[in-house]
């Protein structure tokens, strides 16, 4: 008999944000099919239907509308999916903003903003999925996007590279304080994907600025699917002897 799929999801319910679009959404394709039961977290109705309309037997999986830096709002739609859904296996925390800011360009509502959004939200959430009873009792995988520009830095990156760099120093801690439960916790760093983020950031507007970003990618600009697939190796048993890292995905950015 062959020994079982590693990559394969069946049995587990995965907490995807984000999964209204980009890569949240990449990810919730390519684990509905890998056999998860998703609970996919977005802002937008119509967004995330359109996500859910692309997964086989929509009855498996669930959705819910949920602003991240809401967090109470974030602590009851955590409570009520495993109520009526049962314990969360793994989360993807893939929802974020972007920003390119000079620093004289930004201010303290700003700032904040950032970080309520990309590093206090996902860090909450988490925090709700592992209270007792929330999380799968025999453990499981937590995956943060994080980019490149928390460990490389660009001009008008200063904000969100601080929430990046945040996400990657974090996971270290988090991962240590949750082997005991056979929780593996990693960062994902994506370099330019192709998504509707890139496509609405300053370089995208001329096309000149845009293949300046392609140039510095030896592989080119990467697809939602070349991080999904990553994503899904850190979910899955496949990397079950890998936590507290940061897996770069990036078309070879950071190799210069
Ligand atoms: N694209 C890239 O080049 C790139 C590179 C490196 C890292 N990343 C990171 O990868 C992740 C996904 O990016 P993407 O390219 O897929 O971006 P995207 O297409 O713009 O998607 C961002 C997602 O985040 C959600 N979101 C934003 N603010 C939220 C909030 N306050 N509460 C709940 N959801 C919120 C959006 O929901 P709505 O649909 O409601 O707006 C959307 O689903 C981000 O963390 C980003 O920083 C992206």
């Amino acid at each position: 008999m062959n020994p079982p799929d590693p990559f394969l999801l069946n049995g587990r319910q995965i907490l995807i944000t984000g999964a209204s679009s980009g890569i949240g959404k990449a990810c919730s394709v390519l684990f509905a099919r890998r056999g998860a039961s998703l609970c996919l977290f977005g802002r937008d109705e119509v967004r995330l239907q359109e996500t859910l309309s692309l997964i086989d037997n929509p009855d498996n999986h669930c959705s819910a509308l949920v602003d991240l830096t809401d967090y109470k709002h974030v602590a009851d739609a955590v409570r009520r999916v495993v109520k009526e859904r049962g314990p969360i296996s793994g989360i993807v925390n893939c929802a974020g903003i972007s920003t390119t800011l000079p620093i004289n360009a930004t201010s303290e509502e700003k700032i904040e903003h950032f970080l309520r959004t990309n590093v206090v939200g996902p860090l909450s959430l988490t925090k709700q999925v592992l209270k007792p009873g929330n999380f799968a009792p025999e453990g499981g995988s937590i995956v943060f996007i994080s980019s490149v520009m928390g460990v490389a830095g660009e001009k008008g990156k200063t904000l969100y590279s601080l929430t990046k760099g945040a996400l990657i120093s974090s996971v270290r801690s988090l991962a240590i304080e949750l082997a005991n439960r056979r929780i593996r916790v990693n960062t994902v760093s994506p370099g330019v994907v192709d998504s509707p983020m890139s496509r609405s950031a300053v370089y995208s507007r001329d096309d000149e600025a845009l293949d300046r970003i392609r140039l510095l990618h030896p592989l080119g600009l990467g697809e939602p699917d070349d991080v999904a697939n990553a994503c899904l190796f850190l979910i899955s048993d496949a990397s079950k002897w890998i936590t507290g890292t940061n897996v770069v995905v990036d078309g070879g950015y950071l190799a210069k």
